[in-house]
Parts: C-alpha cells; sequence; structure tokens
C-alpha cells in the first residue's frame, strides 16, 4: 500500500502586480520587461511513501509540484549554473550510485580544496523534523542548500551570480514559471532555487532493502546469520547489568535507522568538553554540554556510505564496530547506551551481515533521481 500525501494546496497567484498600464504608441500592451510566458500552475506532487515509513515531515512554506521537483533535479545537477568554474554541483559530492555521498572522508569542493566533513547521504530527508546536517544547523531543508554554495570549500559560488545565470539561461525562467507561477525572471530569487532543490531532495525515498522486504514487505527472508545480527546484536538493548549488547537500534532505530537526534556516540578521546576539534551541536545551540553531539545519521544504505563518521575517520565497518565495541572515552555528556562489549567472530560477521541488509539497490539506478537528460 502506497500512501498518497498531496503537499500542494491551491496556490492562488495574484498577478496584478506585473501588470502595466501604460501601452505602446498605438494603445496595444508591450510585454514587461523580463517577462516569462508559458504553464504557470504547478500540479500537486503526490508523494509515495510506503505504509511502513512515518508520515513526512510536512513543510507548508514549500509544497511540492511536479514542475518544482524537476526543476530541482535540473539544478543539482548543472555544475554550469552552480559553480564558479562549471565543474561541480550537488551531485558531485551527493553521487547516487554511493547513495548520495561522495566515498570521501572529508568531501573536496572546488579547487579540490578540503571541508571539514564527510557528505551526508540525502536519503529519506523528508522524514527528519530536527534540523539539517551533522550538527543540526540547518532548521528546514531548503534553508540547507544556501551554504554548500557559497562555501569557498564548496561550489564558491555567489548567489547574485548563480540568479544572473539563471536568469539569463533559455530554458530555466519558463521553469521556474511552471514551478512557481512567477512572470518575470527579476522574481527567481535565492528563496525559489533552494526550494525546488529541496522540493527535489525530498523525493528521494529509500525503503526497498532487503530489511524492509523480509521485514515490511514479507517477500524475503533473512539468512540465519542476518537474523542473527537482528535480533540478537543490533536491536538488543543493555537491560540485564553485566550484559552487554551493542544494542545500535536504541539511536539507529527502524524503519529510519537513525533518530535524527543528537548524541556524543563516544569517537573523541579529549580531555574535556572544550576540546573538540568539531563541537557539532555545540556550535550551534552555545551550550558546552552539546560539544561534541552529531546527529545520528542513517545506517540505511551504510555499506555504501565509507568512510564513517562525521570526520569520516572510520574506513570500515569493522572499524566501527571495534568502536562501538571498545565502549567510548567515558566523557561526561557521552550517551549511556556507548557501553562497550564483546563479540565473538561469529558475532561480529552476523552483524555486519545484518548491516549489508540495509543497502537498498533499486536507490542506485532509479532514474527519478539520476541527472535529468
Ligand atoms: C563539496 C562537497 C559538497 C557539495 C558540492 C554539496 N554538498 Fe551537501 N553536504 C556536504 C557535506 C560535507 C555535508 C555535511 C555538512 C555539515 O554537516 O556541515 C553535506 C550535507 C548536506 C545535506 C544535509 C543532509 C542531512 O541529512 O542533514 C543536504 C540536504 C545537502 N548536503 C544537500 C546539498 C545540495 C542541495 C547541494 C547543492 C546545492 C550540495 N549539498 C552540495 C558536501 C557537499
Ligand atoms: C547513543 C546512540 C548511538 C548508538 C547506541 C549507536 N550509534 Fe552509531 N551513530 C550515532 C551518532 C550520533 C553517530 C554520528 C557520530 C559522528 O559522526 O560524530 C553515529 C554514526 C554511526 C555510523 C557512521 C554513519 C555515517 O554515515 O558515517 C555508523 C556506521 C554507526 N553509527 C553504526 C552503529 C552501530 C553498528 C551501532 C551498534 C554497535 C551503533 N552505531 C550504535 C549514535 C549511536
Amino acid at each position: 500500500m502506497v500512501r498518497l500525501f498531496v503537499m500542494l494546496g491551491l496556490t492562488v497567484l495574484l498577478a496584478a502586480a506585473g501588470c502595466r498600464e501604460e501601452g505602446g504608441a498605438d494603445g496595444v500592451e508591450l510585454p514587461e520587461e523580463g517577462a516569462i510566458t508559458g504553464p504557470n500552475t504547478p500540479t500537486p506532487y503526490a508523494l509515495e511513501v510506503p505504509a511502513y515509513l512515518p508520515a513526512p515531515v510536512v513543510d507548508a512554506e514549500n509544497p511540492m509540484s511536479v514542475e518544482g521537483v524537476n526543476l530541482g533535479r535540473r539544478i543539482f545537477y548543472d555544475t554550469d549554473i552552480l559553480s564558479t568554474d562549471g565543474t561541480m554541483s550537488c551531485a558531485s559530492c551527493h553521487k547516487q550510485e554511493l547513495a548520495f555521498t561522495d566515498g570521501l572522508n572529508r568531501s573536496l569542493g572546488i579547487r579540490r580544496l578540503e571541508g571539514n566533513r564527510s557528505a551526508m547521504s540525502l536519503v529519506n530527508l523528508a522524514f527528519n523534523p530536527n534540523g539539517f546536517n551533522w550538527d543540526g544547523d540547518a532548521p528546514k531543508l531548503w534553508k540547507q542548500a544556501i551554504h554548500p554554495v557559497e562555501d569557498m570549500l564548496e561550489l564558491d559560488n555567489d548567489w547574485e551570480e548563480v540568479l544572473r545565470k539563471l536568469r539569463e539561461d533559455a530554458d530555466y525562467p519558463a521553469r521556474f514559471r511552471a514551478a512557481f507561477g512567477i512572470d518575470t525572471k527579476e522574481e527567481i530569487t535565492q528563496e525559489l532555487t533552494i526550494k525546488a532543490l529541496a522540493q527535489f531532495e525530498r523525493t528521494i525515498i529509500s525503503a526497498n532493502s532487503k530489511f524492509d522486504r523480509v521485514v515490511y514487505q514479507n517477500t524475503d527472508f533473512f539468512t540465519e546469520e542476518e537474523q542473527l545480527g537482528a535480533d540478537s546484536l543490533f536491536f538488543v538493548e543493555n537491560l540485564a547489568p553485566g550484559v552487554l549488547h551493542p544494542g545500535c537500534g536504541h539511536c539507529h532505530n527502524a524503519p529510519g535507522f537513525g533518530d535524527n537526534k543528537f548524541h556524543n556516540n563516544g569517537i573523541e578521546d579529549v580531555a574535556s568538553l572544550d576540546d573538540f576539534p568539531d563541537p557539532g551541536l555545540g556550535g550551534v545551540t552555545g551550550n558546552r554540554f552539546d560539544n561534541g553531539k552529531f546527529r545520528t545519521p542513517t545506517l540505511r544504505n551504510i555499506a555504501l556510505t565509507a568512510p564513517y563518521m562525521h570526520d569520516g575517520r572510520f574506513k570500515t565497518l569493522e572499524e566501527v564496530l571495534d568502536h562501538y565495541a571498545s565502549g567510548g572515552h567515558n566523557l561526561e555528556n557521552e550517551d549511556p547506551n556507548i557501553t562497550g562489549f564483546t563479540l565473538t567472530e561469529r558475532q561480529k560477521r552476523a552483524l555486519l551481515a545484518f548491516l549489508h541488509t540495509l543497502t537498498d539497490e533499486s536507490l542506485l539506478t532509479d532514474e527519478r533521481f539520476s541527472a535529468p537528460e
């Protein structure tokens, strides 16, 4: 069963502001300078969400339309519009074949400058109510896109320049009109550009992994090893004193496999709360106790998104398990669920096998998310 969420209310656009009284010499109205012609009524986009996922967060400020999603997809992949030297787009760091990550520990921007953090996967963003980026500093998905365009370590562009190119383009103005009902090129703004990007990003839903097929769709079976990884390790909480389990599902809980909340998961060995090289949430809230806390990322497609953590410090999932097994560094704000545990070789293999069931191959080639023609 697929639930349909109609995201677009009827937007009544009052064209009055764009009209001009004065006509030409013969009384015929001249088109306004920069006027755009063509269809201007966006078609509501119905986001298809499987019944086993939660309802998407509705953003009343950015209702989705078919034309808006198409426009956002085009911009997402457009190197000419987005980067100063025409070499990069959003997709340079968010590659579909890597579940929208880049395979690097820290992203490389234009001129190959290294950024501060690892690129995040862009799946299931429509379900996150808690702020975007590793530290949650972008309150809305559409506001998130302001920064990568202008950051010198990313696309190093100037929004005025992006808008100039969009307005002068042969094709984009009509697409903006179709998506947002605007009348003139001047009305192509940063806000509409990032809103279109977010509309496209919201459509990237990953819900067809083996885990989904076994647990929600009842069309597949776990191997014995995968089952052991799920039942005895991943989802088991540390309920009994003295018996320590991985309990990954406490923060990486189904169906999203990331709780979108902020935790210190114990990776940083620092002397005090003031010594984190990247303060994470603390840099946003200014609260010292939030230093070193990052948003729990999804583990969907985790086998494809190495290296791991906000700074890409772990190259493999084995290294990640070794970290969690070690129990972290006992800093005062470390999450109490980071307890440390011991796994036999067989259990370790089982947990890794389970993590591999979270890969959704259909996502990697789904044409709706690929570069447009
Ligand atoms: C140079 C590489 C690079 C480019 C180019 C880039 N990103 Fe990112 N992206 C990143 C990194 C690194 C992060 C993590 C940022 C942070 O936490 O500070 C990120 C995070 C994100 C997130 C947050 C995901 C989440 O779960 O919170 C979104 C959304 C996103 N990028 C969209 C975009 C869009 C849209 C563009 C194009 C306008 C873009 N990115 C261009 C590297 C890049
Ligand atoms: C206390 C909550 C919590 C628990 C329990 C937990 N994690 Fe995490 N996990 C996080 C947070 C927070 C991050 C991001 C930390 C960072 O990047 O600094 C993370 C990051 C990860 C990443 C990196 C993801 C990426 O995109 O780079 C992997 C892989 C991972 N965890 C696997 C596991 C496994 C396997 C377990 C169980 C052994 C587990 N986690 C238990 C909170 C938790």
